[in-house]
């Protein structure tokens, strides 16, 4: 079944360049796009088995372009396990991008701080994560066709393209926090602060909503990948203030040049 729903999508989708780099853009994260000389705009409903972004702050479209020299895909606006849909047709566009021959993903997010050293709108390489959602992409796919069964996870994220993305800040002039740990909830709600409390104590520097279910159907796809958070808004459990969806929007607009700077020099390079 979800064999055949890639097939449909990618042939739908195979008239187009292979593209050699995928990447999802966060929420609050477009200005990517601007890097890219765009050979053709997809809204996501369009594309056979796709789902749809609920989600106002997502804009629903993949893009097909070159950033330099090189083919990409680029996914404006992702899906969350949040908006309803299950968590193999969340992560459904990376088994397409992967089918369409990426051969590097690159993802953004914007997360909260949990770590004392971040303030709002700095940017984190992460180097690991720790998997707090109630359901796993892998689920029931028991064939040998989506890839290894228990897929090793002892460095999800890939040490080598992590360094191309430092050394790129570290050119921009952007100052990139380093071996950031994500821990991924489910939402929507944002946490309490005994929840910040418990995400600290278990070792976690950033927490959001995202990204984790992608990385795990790319390592499964031993697709290497990076991802950068956005800090948007400080977890202090001792000092907690409001945060509204508004607010984490504007803080990642503050964030997107720079992140979007570092993706698009990255890219160019891979
Ligand atoms: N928690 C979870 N997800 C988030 C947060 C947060 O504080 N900020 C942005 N996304």
């Amino acid at each position: 079944m979800l064999l055949e729903q890639i097939k449909e999508a990618v042939s739908f989708l195979k008239d187009l360049q292979p593209a050699r780099v995928g990447i999802v853009l966060g929420t609050g994260l477009g200005q990517l796009v601007s890097h890219i000389r765009i050979q053709k705009t997809i809204p996501y409903h369009e594309i056979p088995h796709f789902p749809e972004s609920t989600v106002e702050s997502h804009k629903g479209q993949l893009i097909y372009g070159h950033i330099g020299d090189t083919p990409v895909i680029a996914m404006q606006g992702r899906f969350h396990y949040y908006e309803g849909y299950s968590m193999q047709q969340i992560t459904f566009p990376i088994r397409v991008m992967k089918a369409l021959g990426i051969q590097y993903l690159l993802l953004s997010n914007a997360a909260g701080g949990i770590n004392k050293a971040y303030t709002k709108g700095d940017i984190v390489l992460l180097d690991d994560h720790i998997n707090l959602q109630t359901d796993n992409p892998l689920r029931g796919l028991n064939s040998p066709d989506f890839g290894a069964r228990f897929p090793d996870m002892s460095r999800p994220y890939d040490p080598a393209l992590g360094e191309i993305l430092l050394q790129a800040a570290a050119a921009l002039g952007h100052k990139m926090h380093t071996n950031g740990v994500y821990a991924a909830v489910t939402g929507p709600n944002l946490e309490t602060r005994a929840e910040y409390r418990y995400l600290r104590t278990i070792g976690a520097d950033i927490v959001g909503m995202s990204t984790v279910p992608e990385v795990i159907v790319a390592n499964q796809l031993q697709l290497p990948c990076a991802a950068v958070s956005v800090i948007t808004d400080e977890c202090d459990p001792d000092n907690l203030h409001p945060v509204s969806i508004e607010e984490i929007i504007a803080v990642a607009g503050t964030a997107d040049k720079k992140l979007s700077e570092v993706f698009a020099a990255v890219v160019s390079k891979l």
